[in-house]
């Protein structure tokens, strides 16, 4: 039998007790009246309970579903304890994207989705400032840091996969999670902490069970979160580990600070400092700056690996790309060395990251928000959508639709890259980075994702390294591996192997 993913057997449990517990408390679902708005399945009150069964292991089919039946508009889904609204028109998905965080709020949907003051911390709750640090500061310093991110690609590739003329299985998920990992943080907090194992295990803890932990804080009762969320998402010991290596990095820098200014002569380049440049009142703190550490490693780590994962599979399945890519980086790189700018310019990398992300991106719905205008919120076509109502845009859907994209279930890895040549602003407008109304990987308009651009670097770096430097393939016979839908998540195969040897040719 196939393994399954370990967050399977926890949110099956999890799912399985919540339902039970709401069935028994309450018959209805709870939230604003969205009777106006068409339902996937039955929405009698005990029907959608198992619809909302049917959610956890089958979102994707939902959503395709409603996406079929109300093309350009809305419908809605039961989850376990409340109706969630999937928008599918492109015009309605653009009024999302633009909509200020007073109207839509991306902050108090996230913040109840993640449990952010049980799981990450109150601070993080209460002030979103990273975004804003990670869209200037961190952005701004790829390319300045992109000799130390090669680096790192290249010492945890080489500790992790060993360089032999035979074939050796591989783990690709733990693999994966740990070369990310070790080379985010190299960006994030430098050497020697970024391969010091108790602080990448707990990094690696933190970004595969926040969201785990988070849903079973979600299905309790509210009145029960108070009491048992702190105790399952062990946000304490969870600092206490982060605080033993992080405390002295930031209390030295916070004492330089003090005695020199803001300013201070060769203070470091890094995630720390560009926090503590924007942090303002109790965000300046010790516990503040390792708690947002944490964050950030949360929001980078799972993201990144996930993508990363899928987009290994698709090369192993695929692996008549492997030649092409790799003339590619070897022509890019011998006129230019390895730099940021030179990654930039490998195109049919950027093209096959963006189409495993396009069939194989990691949420099947984006741009989550929450209507927090008291008296609702008006769409372009005057559909009003009360205050309290959960909402997503259809991003498997818009992905898999052939009018966006011919063929839309045959992996193509230059997808991208022939449409950038066939098009005067194709170069622009098919990158990885970005966004629009066909293409939702990474969010659109005010909340985009703001660590994509580190993102890809990064994720192409390491694909670029791999193909110079390795044949890789799956068991003989075997396809690419399935991904695994819980929810609305697209997790990639957790226990899979990809073979990996010395290049030969
Ligand atoms: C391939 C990897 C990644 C993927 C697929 C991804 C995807 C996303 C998506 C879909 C959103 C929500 C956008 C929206 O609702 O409009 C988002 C937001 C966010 N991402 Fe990423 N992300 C990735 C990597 C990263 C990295 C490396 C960082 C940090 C360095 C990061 C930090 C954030 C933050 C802070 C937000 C919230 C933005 C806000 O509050 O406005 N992400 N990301």
């Amino acid at each position: 039998m196939e393994e399954q993913h370990p967050d399977f057997k926890v949110i099956a449990i999890g799912v399985s007790v919540a339902a039970a517990l709401y069935i028994l408390i309450r018959n209805t679902h709870s939230g604003p009246n969205l009777d106006f708005v068409p339902a996937v399945g039955s929405s009698g009150s005990l029907a959608s309970y198992f619809g909302a069964f049917r959610y956890v292991f089958h979102a994707k089919e939902m959503f395709q579903e409603g996406y079929l039946k109300y093309p350009a508009t809305f419908f809605r889904i039961p989850i376990v304890d409340r109706w969630s609204v999937l928008v599918s028109g492109k015009q309605l998905i653009e009024d999302i994207a633009n909509a200020r965080e007073e109207e839509l709020s991306f902050h108090k949907s996230t913040n109840e989705f993640l449990q952010t003051r049980y799981t990450l911390g109150r601070g993080c709750e209460r002030d979103p400032y990273h975004p804003a640090v990670i869209r200037t500061s961190l952005t701004r310093n790829v390319g300045q840091r992109f000799p130390d991110l090669r680096d790192e690609i290249v010492c945890s590739l080489a500790d992790l996969i060993p360089q032999s003329d035979d074939w050796t299985p591989v783990a690709a998920y733990d693999t994966m999670l740990q070369v990310i990992c070790r080379t985010s943080n190299r960006f994030f907090v430098g050497l020697p902490l970024c391969r010091d194992p108790d602080y990448l295990a707990l990094m690696n803890s933190v970004a595969m069970d926040v969201v785990v932990k988070a849903q079973l804080i979600n299905f309790l009762p509210a009145f029960l979160r108070p009491t048992f969320g702190p105790w399952i998402a062990s946000l304490n010991t969870n600092m206490r580990r982060a605080q033993k290596h992080l405390t002295p990095l930031v209390a030295e820098r916070l004492k330089k600070m003090e005695e020199l200014g803001k300013d201070w002569p060769g203070k470091p380049n890094d995630l720390i400092t560009w926090l503590m440049d924007a942090a303002q009142g109790d965000e300046l703190t010790l516990d503040a700056l390792v708690q947002r550490v944490i964050f950030v490693n949360f929001a980078a780590i799972r993201t990144s690996t996930d993508t990363f994962v899928h987009l290994l599979f698709d090369l192993a399945a695929y692996p008549s790309y492997i030649q092409p890519l790799r003339e590619e980086v070897e022509t890019v790189v011998t006129a230019e060395g390895w730099t940021k700018t030179a990654v930039g310019k490998m195109h049919k990398i950027d093209s096959f990251l963006r189409e495993s992300q396009r069939m194989h991106g990691i949420g099947t719905q984006s741009l989550g928000r929450k209507v927090v205008k008291p008296n609702g919120f008006t769409f372009s076509d005057g559909t009003t959508l009360p205050s309290g109502t959960y909402l997503h845009a259809t991003t498997w859907c818009l992905h898999h639709d052939p009018e966006l994209y011919p063929d839309p279930h045959i992996f193509d890895g230059f997808r991208f890259d022939k449409l950038r040549q066939a098009e005067e602003t194709g170069a622009a407008k098919y990158q990885s980075v970005t966004t629009s109304l066909d293409y939702l990987a990474f969010g659109h308009g005010i909340h985009s994702c703001p660590g994509r651009h580190m993102a890809a670097t990064e994720l192409k770096a390491i694909v670029a390294h791999i193909v110079l430097n390795y044949d890789i393939k799956l068991a003989d016979g075997e396809d690419r591996p399935a991904n695994q839908y819980v929810a609305s998540a697209c997790l990639p195969h957790a226990t899979a192997k990809v073979f990996f040897r010395k290049r030969q040719s």
